[in-house]
This record gives C-alpha cells, sequence and structure tokens, in this order.
C-alpha cells in the first residue's frame, strides 16, 4: 500500500475556502455540463479505463438508483436472511399482518433492524465465516407501515405493545451452506429477543443514584427494557455493545415538572415532549409519562452490553460511557492493554466521546472483562482549526464541574459537555478505527442548521453552512494510541454531488469527476484490505435516490474514490454493514422500506413485492464463493 498523503495533508493550514477554490478550479472543465445536471451520475466506463493494477476494490460501481429493489454490481449477489416478523423459535406463529399480538412479536424478529453484528460459532475467536450468531438491533417502530387503520392520535393498547416488543434485539443463528446460500436457524438454541420490557442491570459508577429510581424500582438499578437501539460495537471478548439513541421520543408530558427542578432543564437538554409523545405511549404505559415517572428517561441513553452466547445473560447499562443519543460504540484495544470506545451523539451540534477503561483487558479470562466497560474515564473531543484536537476528561470535581459528582456528569453528560468548551459538531454516527492503519474515522451525517441564524457557524472541522450532504473526519491519535488525549485530524470527505458546484464536495483530493455521488455517511466498516465502506442514511432527502453503500481506499493513490457498491429499496436507509471475518460475505440492514408512505398507499414492497414492506438483513456475496468483497 502507498503512502500519498495528498488529499489533505499538502493542504494543512490552508483555509476552507483556499481548499475549495483549488477543487473548483480543478474541476473547472467540467463546468457547462455540470452546472445543468443536478445528479450526474458516475459513467462506469469511465471508471474502468483506469488501471485497476493497485485497486483493492475491484467491483464495477452501479449508479444510483429509484427501483423499489436491492441491487449490486455484476459478480455479486443479495440474499434476504430475515425479515421482520419472521419466528426465532419453533413455537413462535408465522408472521400475519392481521393478527399481530405483542406476546407473537416477541418472538419474532422485530421491526427496523439497524446494527448488525456478526459473532462465529462455536465461539468468538473461531473466525467461523459460515456459522455464527447475528445480533441485530430494532431501532424502531414505524406503526403506519405496520398495521391497517393505524390512527397516530389514538392508537390500541396492543398496537403500543406491539411496538414495543418489536423494539430491542434479536440475536439468531445463521449458516452458510456449500452452495453459498445463508439461512436462519429458527430451532436454535442462541436465539432470542430482547424488547421494549426485557429486565436489564444498570452498572457503573450511576447506578443506584436517586435520579435513576422510580416506583417500579427503588434500588435504580434495575430497568425494563432498551429502546432506539441504532448501531452499536463488538468487545474483543465477545459481548454486544448496544447503543440507545433517540430515546426521548417515547416520553411525554416534560411541564408537569416545575421549573425549579433541575430534571426539567436536564430532561429539555435531551429533547423531551412537553406534552404528548408523538407515539403516545403514555396512554398505557405510566413510565413514558414524566407526570408520573419524572426519572425514568435517565434510565435510557446509555450503552448496553450483552453476552450473545449466553440467551440467559442479563443486559447490563453501562453508565461508565455516559449518557446521550448513542450512535454506536467502537472498542479498540490500546498497547498498554487498556480498551477505548469510540462514540458519537447523534443530534445536531452534540459531540463526540471516547471511554478508556481503568484496567487492562484480560485476554485468556474472558467473563474477567465483564465489568470492564463499569469503570474508567469518558472524554469529550475538542477539534482547534490548526488541525490538531484535544479529549477532555468529562471528571467530576475538576474545574466547570466542581460541585458536580460523577454520577451526575454520567447522568447529565451532554450539559457536563457543554460546561468543557466542546465542539459542536454536525451529527455524529459511527466512529470506528480502520484495523489497517489504526487511524479513526468519525462520520458527520449532516446538519442542515449549521450557519443558520441563531446556530453555531462554520468551523474547520464542520466547514460547510447548512450541511445537507455530511462529511467524514480522519482523526489520528498522537502516537498512534488511542488512550492518547491529543490527536491531529483532516477532512477525509465532504459528501455530495462532485458535479454540482454548491455541494462544495471534496474527495480528499482524488478526482471528482470519477467519484460516485454520495450523501448522509452513517454506518461505516473496513474490508480486509483497510478500505472504507459506509452506508447511507438521506439520499432520498438530498438527492431524491435510494440511500446506499459505497466502499472507498483511505490509503493510497486511490484515497478518496467512492464508489457505490449497493443500492436498496425504496424508502429505506441502509444500516449494518458487516463482514464475515474471510470478507466474503456483507451483511447489510434495510431499516423502513417504505418511510414517508403509510400501508394504505406504501411505496415500496419490498422484499416480497407485497404488502406490508418489511424491515430485512440481506447477505451480499460473490458469485464465485472463494471470492473476497473488495480485498
Ligand atoms: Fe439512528 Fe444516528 O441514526
Ligand atoms: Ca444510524
Ligand atoms: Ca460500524
Ligand atoms: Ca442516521
Amino acid at each position: 500500500m502507498t503512502k500519498r498523503y495528498q488529499g489533505q495533508g499538502e493542504q494543512r493550514g490552508e483555509t476552507f475556502s483556499q481548499i475549495l477554490k483549488r477543487r473548483l478550479a480543478r474541476r473547472s472543465f467540467l463546468k457547462g455540463a455540470a452546472a445543468t445536471v443536478p445528479l450526474l451520475i458516475v459513467d462506469p466506463s469511465r471508471v474502468f479505463s483506469r488501471p485497476q493494477g493497485s485497486s483493492t476494490l475491484a467491483f464495477q460501481p452501479i449508479r444510483l438508483s429509484n427501483l423499489d429493489t436491492v441491487l449490486v454490481p455484476p459478480g455479486y449477489s443479495s440474499q434476504i436472511i430475515i425479515r421482520w416478523g419472521d419466528p426465532l423459535f419453533r413455537d413462535a406463529p408465522e408472521f400475519n399482518i392481521l393478527n399481530q399480538t405483542a406476546s407473537a412479536q416477541a418472538r419474532q424478529f422485530g421491526y427496523n433492524c439497524d446494527y448488525v453484528g456478526y459473532f462465529p460459532l462455536p465461539d468468538y475467536r473461531s473466525n467461523n465465516p459460515t456459522h455464527g450468531l447475528l445480533v441485530v438491533n430494532h431501532e424502531y417502530t414505524n406503526p403506519e407501515l405496520m398495521f391497517v387503520g393505524y390512527s397516530p392520535a389514538n392508537p390500541t393498547r396492543e398496537q403500543v405493545d406491539v411496538e414495543l416488543a418489536a423494539h430491542g434485539l434479536s440475536i439468531v443463528e445463521i449458516s452458510r451452506s456449500q452452495t453459498g446460500g445463508w439461512r436462519y436457524h429458527r430451532e436454535s438454541f442462541f436465539n432470542r429477543r430482547i424488547t421494549g420490557e426485557t429486565e436489564m442491570l444498570i452498572t457503573g459508577p450511576a447506578a443506584g443514584h436517586d435520579l435513576l429510581k422510580v416506583s417500579y424500582d427503588r434500588t435504580g438499578t434495575r430497568v425494563r427494557g432498551t429502546l432506539n437501539n441504532c448501531a452499536g460495537g463488538k468487545t474483543p471478548w465477545g459481548t454486544v455493545l448496544t447503543c440507545e439513541e433517540n430515546f426521548n421520543q417515547y416520553f411525554a408530558n416534560l411541564n408537569a415538572l416545575p421549573d425549579s427542578d433541575r430534571r426539567k432543564a436536564m430532561h429539555a437538554r435531551y429533547g423531551i415532549p412537553r406534552g404528548a409523545s408523538e407515539r403516545r405511549w403514555e396512554q398505557y404505559h405510566d413510565r413514558f409519562d414524566l407526570s408520573k415517572e419524572p426519572n425514568e428517561p435517565f434510565r435510557f441513553g446509555w450503552v448496553v452490553e450483552i453476552d450473545p452466547y449466553n440467551p440467559n445473560f442479563i443486559p447490563r447499562k453501562r453508565t461508565a460511557l455516559g449518557r446521550f443519543k448513542h450512535e454506536a460504540a467502537t472498542v479498540v484495544v490500546a498497547p498498554d492493554g487498556r480498551v477505548v470506545v469510540y462514540s458519537g451523539d447523534d443530534e445536531r451540534f452534540e459531540y463526540m466521546y471516547k471511554f478508556v477503561s481503568a484496567r487492562p483487558m484480560n485476554p485468556s479470562r474472558r467473563e474477567a472483562n465483564f465489568g470492564l466497560l463499569d469503570e474508567g474515564t469518558l472524554y469529550v473531543a475538542k477539534f482547534n482549526d490548526d488541525g490538531t484536537g484535544r479529549w477532555l476528561p468529562l471528571q467530576a470535581g475538576q474545574g466547570p464541574l466542581a460541585g458536580w459528582s460523577q454520577a451526575e456528569v454520567l447522568i447529565y453528560t451532554r450539559a457536563a459537555a457543554d460546561l468543557l468548551g466542546a465542539t459542536k459538531m454536525d451529527r455524529p454516527e459511527d466512529i470506528e478505527t480502520n484495523p489497517v492503519t489504526g487511524k479513526v474515522y468519525c462520520v458527520m451525517t449532516n446538519n442542515s442548521r449549521r450557519g443558520s441564524s441563531g446556530q453555531p457557524g462554520v468551523d474547520r472541522a464542520n466547514p460547510r453552512a447548512n450541511n445537507r450532504h455530511g462529511h467524514i473526519i480522519e482523526l489520528i491519535e498522537d502516537g498512534n494510541d488511542p488512550t492518547s488525549t491529543t490527536f491531529r485530524w483532516e477532512i477525509f470527505l465532504l459528501c455530495g454531488n462532485p458535479m454540482v458546484p454548491e455541494d462544495q464536495t471534496f474527495f480528499a483530493g482524488f478526482d471528482p469527476s470519477l467519484v460516485s455521488p454520495i450523501s448522509c455517511p452513517d454506518n461505516i466498516t473496513f474490508d480486509g484490505s483497510g478500505n472504507l465502506w459506509i452506508a447511507t442514511d438521506g439520499m432520498p432527502g438530498t438527492f431524491r435516490m435510494n440511500d446506499g453503500v459505497f466502499a472507498v481506499p483511505v490509503e493510497g493513490e486511490e484515497r478518496g474514490f467512492v464508489r457505490q457498491f449497493l443500492s436498496g429499496p425504496v424508502g429505506s436507509e441502509i444500516c449494518g454493514p458487516e463482514f464475515t471475518p474471510d470478507y466474503r460475505t456483507l451483511f447489510v440492514a434495510i431499516q423502513h422500506p417504505g418511510e414517508g408512505s403509510s400501508l394504505a398507499a406504501p411505496t415500496s414492497t419490498w422484499p416480497d413485492g407485497a404488502i406490508p414492506p418489511r424491515p430485512s438483513v440481506i447477505a451480499v456475496t460473490t458469485r464465485h464463493a472463494l471470492s473476497r468483497i473488495g480485498s
């Protein structure tokens, strides 16, 4: 792999407008055509006229699509592994849209699959690429696409309870046959549903704090369910971290609290609705009504650790990692054995965080690590305009956090980070480290309010006003040590349509006329050669085209050469993406096909060509069983 830090490396010290001017000069030859074609699509023949010798990405890019189907490049195929409602147990009922019950849903695959983690069998160290467990988050529900005749203002008790049961996670055994197909095993010992009602523990420094006590749990250590699990991560000891993101939407009636109650401002900082919730669950469940349970929201917004190999494991909400709208949690082991967890808070002008464990990992005794994430230091990122940055410790009793307890810092994490002057980012989504280089990639999905009146203006790390298309930052920890408190950073991608000057795109210095248009990056992963794979969430809004998966080299001659690999069905966002250990299968979650429409007139009938559309996990493989994808 050749090192060529062309891109931002040469440009350090330039202002953003200088970068932009240079970039626009480079593409000035395209002027006429580009200005009149709002969505110019990459011509694959041009791409393949490039020498391919050094490329580790050999697929022929596909085009943006509006078709209600999954598209992959020639030579690849996709298949559905499991759909919303598919039974996970021998005695679970088959899916029937006209006969949905909470107890049936609690034994079927949940709705809106998001994070996908592959855990090999028989154990986490086996690297078995053809037999394992899929751990899948069910982020939220679209009741308008689930229930015939759904009334948003007056959902029925049964509908609400089905929705609660359709949240959470599924753990399901899967295997790949000799002929290359994947299937799930309905009768597996490992299969499990975790829902919005599953009992779990609260652990770490905030456990048992008065703010976590409610009428049905006076200890502040036991909670019912996990909600809005967006992305996640895997630990080196074979557990999964699942992240509670937009938990605020389930709660109602913040205005029942008096202004003198400090909790009111703290709930407002996290966006708890002042009156009724949009979902109206509070009509049937007191714990979602702040006039009855003012502390219940404090028990959500955490990273939850689960052992997928033990179907009886009680999930743990790890308070040491802070409370915010966690998108994902990526774990990396430092040279001294301590573990570091990167996590973004996905909301406009929120922050990026990392947690550093107090103790090193025990590589020989798995269970010794089950409390590792309960003790350590949480940091929040400060990006300087000169390309340096600092991780600021969120420690009670220090500086502006004098007078706070550490439990308060962890429960009111956003407010604590405000006081430290952390950098307000353009909706931090996934953060992942490149296993080949150790560099950290931080995805900002978009922020249409950046630079608008009364809102923060641009800075070097969030350089575009009205950032509709999002960007990716490359961060290098000093000494390449993830525990470092200082780092360097540069912009890797400014997403958008490279043929539209107003989009102000940047592809690490790569010729923009050759790349695929990309918008709203969300979840990422790396292939075996260290190429970055990006799933998007929002292209129906920005491009009027379906979301997709893109791959891009981050080193060498093709650094910044973005190519589209997959296009999803209408109305869906693409989540997951997750490779098997041999990089011969890419798992992808197709979330909310048909979103924006309703069951009466759905814009998608994927995957069955029938009503309803069903969120599903798919497997993408090459036609040649021994070929890797992208490496
Ligand atoms: Fe659930 Fe940040 O996307
Ligand atoms: Ca996401
Ligand atoms: Ca990821
Ligand atoms: Ca998203």
